[in-house]
């Protein structure tokens, strides 16, 4: 459903992020992203999303070549994909059942739909007594799983998360990784970018490493790589 053949990304300031990346991922996979600080991840995610534009190479998602894709059509594919941005996002001054209703006016046209999806979303990750609260009231890691709700409530069938787990304590990191363990359970394909070695380690997927832009290694059920880290045991 995803593949990108040959991809390459130039900033217009002469960097080249990509360089050369390419790889297919089905429907229903989960996939873990990983690679130092400035090695290319976020830019890949920003590909994806359309946030960013390729500058040469094959990318193509379902049936959208994103390399030719027209500007006015980018948010009809934004729309089918569960967007976790690497900064949490939410609009203050509206309550948690608000911020997620905000975002589907954009995509949901029947309200009585539109208020059963920002239910449902919020049921999947545990936070509907949490409703009325504002994102002020909340801890990070509520804050993160209202990120997710938003994200899927339109039901995408591709989460793509940008270190969704990075701001977060161990016990909250798990929560979240609960959550994408259910939706990929439901048949959703997740993307992933982390630097947490202890969940690529203990919740074992594909794993993608990305190094300078190139991908150095795509492994099915892998692990972080070595050395590997002392503490990565979970009891949960
Ligand atoms: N908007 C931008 N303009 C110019 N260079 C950028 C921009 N965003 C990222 N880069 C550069 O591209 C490379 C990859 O960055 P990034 O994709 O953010 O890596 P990662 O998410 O793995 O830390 C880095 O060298 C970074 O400095
Ligand atoms: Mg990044």
């Amino acid at each position: 459903m995803i593949k990108l053949t040959n991809v390459f990304k130039k900033y217009n300031n002469g960097t080249w992020a990509l360089k050369g990346i390419s790889c297919s991922i089905r429907q229903g996979e989960f996939i873990y992203l990983v690679g130092p600080s400035g090695a290319g991840k976020t830019t890949l995610i920003k590909l994806l999303t359309c946030e960013e534009r390729l500058t040469k190479g094959e990318l193509q998602i379902g049936n959208a070549n994103l390399l030719h894709l027209q500007e006015q059509r980018i948010p009809l594919l934004r729309r089918q994909l569960g967007i976790v941005p690497q900064e949490v996002l939410l609009l203050d001054n509206l309550s948690v059942y608000k911020n997620i209703l905000y975002s589907l006016q954009a995509v949901e046209a029947n309200r009585k739909s539109m208020k059963q999806k920002a239910l449902e979303a919020l049921e999947l990750v545990g936070m509907t007594a949490y409703q009325h609260a504002l994102p002020g009231d909340l801890s990070q890691g509520q804050q993160q799983k209202v990120v997710i709700a938003r994200a899927i409530a339109n039901r995408p069938k591709i989460v793509i998360a940008d270190e969704p787990t990075g701001s977060l304590d161990a016990k909250s990191s798990i929560e979240i990784m609960r959550i994408f363990y259910q939706l990929n359970q439901l048949g959703t394909t997740i993307m992933m970018a982390t630097h947490n070695s202890t969940i690529v380690n203990t919740i074992r997927y594909r794993v993608l490493e990305i190094r300078n832009g190139e991908i150095i290694r795509d492994q099915l059920s892998g692990n972080y790589g070595l050395p590997s880290d002392e503490q990565d045991i979970f009891i949960i």
